[in-house]
């Protein structure tokens, strides 16, 4: 085919065009491996030498102008496409009622946040820890050395790497006690772990909060009321608290501190299971041997400190029967769950 009527026959083909397909196929048409185009460039072996630079340089011309034009019609295309689905779009009835779920915080969250914002505001610094913690941080500087029996009451997930999944948030204590020393007012939220037997309100993951007091002359009178204090605000209503004896080897003397229903004011409900009471809080005064541990000078100073159930807060919270629902994360089960 004569070089002049290669592009009047392109400029015909082109205007027939109107898919991706018919694009493809016009480009191999005139640029594929047999294609008219390339056939065109072979033909120089065949031309006088005298021509051959100038026949070479006008198939360089129209195959560059082939190109553009192949180039141009793809843009063209992918505007077309775009029209198209904006026209589409014009029957959309945008008064139909938005039925897309929202999102929203999941109930630990939520509960965290809430008892975060009590807290600074009664001065306390919030602390991180880490998931994976040292033997020493999560027992040993909590003074539960090895072969100890308490070791037995929080089933641990031990690493290859003689590391553990931290089974309570103590095992920051010892970190913010060197890091910070006292006077001390810290609270360390976190993610826990106890290779545990699963039920109702017992998981294997499970978040906790841990608080820590430490200043002169801090008593036992000093935790009640803190502790009254703290729940008031976090339930936003006069909250009773009681202590009845505990055993925590971190503590002494040690407490499971409950609080009185905030849902029935302490007459009887499916929360507190019509006790009027929750058991909410371990705490104590804490062991001296701790104390120093954690470098803190035990002839000037005492503290406090406690270990809040931020999950069975956020069960308690949204009512929610089972932990399992915490940790699953269906929406559908979590958006059935009450916000009190
Ligand atoms: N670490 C304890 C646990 O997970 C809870 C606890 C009890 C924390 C007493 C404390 C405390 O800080 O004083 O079972």
């Amino acid at each position: 085919m004569e070089l002049e009527q290669i592009l009047i026959q392109f400029n015909d083909d082109v205007t027939k065009v109107e898919t991706d397909e018919s694009l493809n196929s016009l480009r191999t048409k005139y640029l594929g491996k047999t294609g008219i185009l390339t056939d065109a460039l072979k033909e120089i072996k065949n031309v006088p030498v005298e021509r051959k630079k100038a026949y070479g340089e006008s198939v360089n011309k129209i195959k560059t102008e082939i190109e553009n034009k192949l180039e141009n019609l793809k843009l063209q295309l992918e505007d077309k496409l775009i029209q198209n689905k904006l026209n589409n779009t014009k029957n959309i009835d945008l008064t139909i009622p938005y039925s897309h779920d929202k999102g929203s915080l999941h109930p630990v969250t939520i509960a965290e946040h809430k008892v975060i914002e009590v807290f600074r505001s009664m001065g306390f610094i919030v602390e991180d820890g880490f998931e994976v913690e040292t033997e020493y941080n999560n027992f040993e500087a909590v003074n539960v050395p090895k072969d100890h029996p308490a070791r037995d009451m929080q089933d641990t997930f031990w690493l290859e790497n003689g590391q553990v999944l931290r089974t309570h948030t103590s095992a920051n204590q010892n970190r913010v006690m060197k890091q910070y020393g006292a006077p001390l007012r810290a609270i360390f939220p976190g993610r826990c772990y106890r290779n545990e037997t699963v039920d109702a309100s017992h998981d294997t993951t499970f978040w906790q909060l841990e608080g820590m007091v430490i200043d002169e002359n801090i008593s036992i009178a000093n935790l009640i009321f803190f502790m009254k204090t703290m729940l008031t605000k976090v339930f936003g209503k006069e909250i009773k608290v009681r202590l009845r004896p505990g055993y925590f080897p971190f503590t002494e003397p040690s407490f499971e501190l409950d609080c009185s229903c905030p849902y029935c004011d302490g007459n009887g409900c499916s929360v507190c299971k019509h006790g009027g009471w929750i058991e909410l809080c371990p705490c104590g005064m804490i062991h001296p041997e701790v104390l120093k541990m954690g470098g803190i000078d035990i002839e000037k100073y005492q503290g406090f400190a406690f270990g809040l159930g931020l999950s069975r807060l956020a069960m308690m919270n949204k009512d929610i029967r089972t932990i399992r629902v915490l940790n699953g994360c269906k929406l559908k089960e979590l958006k059935q769950a009450k916000i009190k």
